[in-house]
């Protein structure tokens, strides 16, 4: 089976690509600018292009079986006007013309896994939430429900539409960690705002494995929450990095510096929201890292 990957390059990307090679899959890596350090691999190949504007890229889409869809401009910075722009451009318009380019096939059912995240419910306090529970108000939601839109419209050519919704995905090198560590490392460390917002979360290996479990599930079809069936408090987040690091956690981030500092980001992190894997667990799906504590602990030691 041949998969088109966009934003395989990035912190998922690289991840995925490597397991699903591993399992026989081939895969092309879509990127804005190919580079002679990229990983070269059997089974592994790149195409040239900008997946938010229309191109010769999109002719290769016929020669795939299916998509996944993970291209789009990083949340974690300060959010100017033209950052938020870019952080919905690229989502919006990338799943626009990867849609556009899909042909209505007539021998072989073909398969969009369109990334999304478990932003798209807003923040909800204590209340836990499925696959079911409606879409928030706040610019992140707004931004994964224009996302998920773009990407259902492959139905009407007839393809097999998923939308994996993504915890805050834990791994090396990158992602949420990578600017959490630092200042645990530096001791300064602890909870965010009041610590009792939940953060929904999923282990790097166990966010691959359900892409795996997805492939091999034709019959699952819609939104699919791929985070840990254990979210966790902010501060408890803060307790386990400090014990898988072995240093103090127990420094606060006051709620209003983090405003001060991120802007409307910040939000985010002081508020969250408290999400299940639903449809994943009904379906059989086993998680290997499942608690944050061993989750942690695997990437972090
Ligand atoms: N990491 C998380 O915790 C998390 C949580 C929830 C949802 N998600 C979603 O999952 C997806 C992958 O996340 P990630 O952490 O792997 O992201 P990432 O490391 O930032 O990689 C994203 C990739 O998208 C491409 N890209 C970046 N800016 C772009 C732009 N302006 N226009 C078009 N393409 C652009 C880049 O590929 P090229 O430079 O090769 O083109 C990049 O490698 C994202 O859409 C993200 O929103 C991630």
């Amino acid at each position: 089976m041949k998969i088109l990957i966009t934003g395989g390059t990035g912190f998922v990307g690289r991840e995925l690509t490597s397991r699903l090679i591993q399992e026989g899959y081939e895969v092309t890596i879509l990127t804005r600018s190919l580079k002679s350090t990229q990983k070269t691999e059997v089974g592994l190949s790149y195409l040239e292009g900008d997946p938010t504007e229309k191109g010769p890229w999109q002719e290769a889409i016929k020669n795939h079986d299916g998509v996944i869809n993970l291209a789009g401009a990083s949340i974690f910075s300060k959010w100017s006007e033209e950052n938020k722009k870019a952080i919905r451009d690229s989502r919006v318009f990338t799943t626009r013309n990867i849609v556009e380019a899909i042909p209505q096939f007539k021998d072989k059912q073909f398969h969009l896994f369109s990334a999304s995240a478990v932003g798209y419910y807003g923040f909800h306090g204590d209340e836990e939430l499925s696959e079911e529970s409606p879409p928030g108000g706040d610019f992140l939601a707004k931004v994964a429900a224009e996302w998920e839109a773009e990407a259902k419209k492959a139905q009407d050519r007839g393809a097999r539409v998923v939308i994996t919704r993504f915890g805050i995905v834990l791994g090396e090198k990158g992602g949420a960690l990578s600017q959490m560590v630092p200042l645990f490392q530096k001791f300064i460390g602890g909870p965010i705002g009041s610590g009792r917002q939940w953060f929904s979360w999923v282990h790097i290996k166990d966010l691959s494995e359900a892409f795996i479990f997805l492939l091999k599930h034709p019959e699952i079809t819609g939104p699919v929450n791929v985070c840990s069936p254990n979210p966790v408090r902010n501060r408890d987040l803060a307790k386990a990095i400090g014990r898988a690091l072995n240093r103090p956690s127990f420094v606060p981030a006051p709620g209003f510096l983090v405003k001060l500092i991120l802007g409307e980001f910040g939000s985010v992190i002081l508020e969250g929201q408290k999400v299940i894997p639903k449809r994943l667990l009904e379906k059989g799906f086993t998680f290997k890292y499942p608690d944050i504590n061993s989750a942690l602990e695997s990437i972090l030691k």
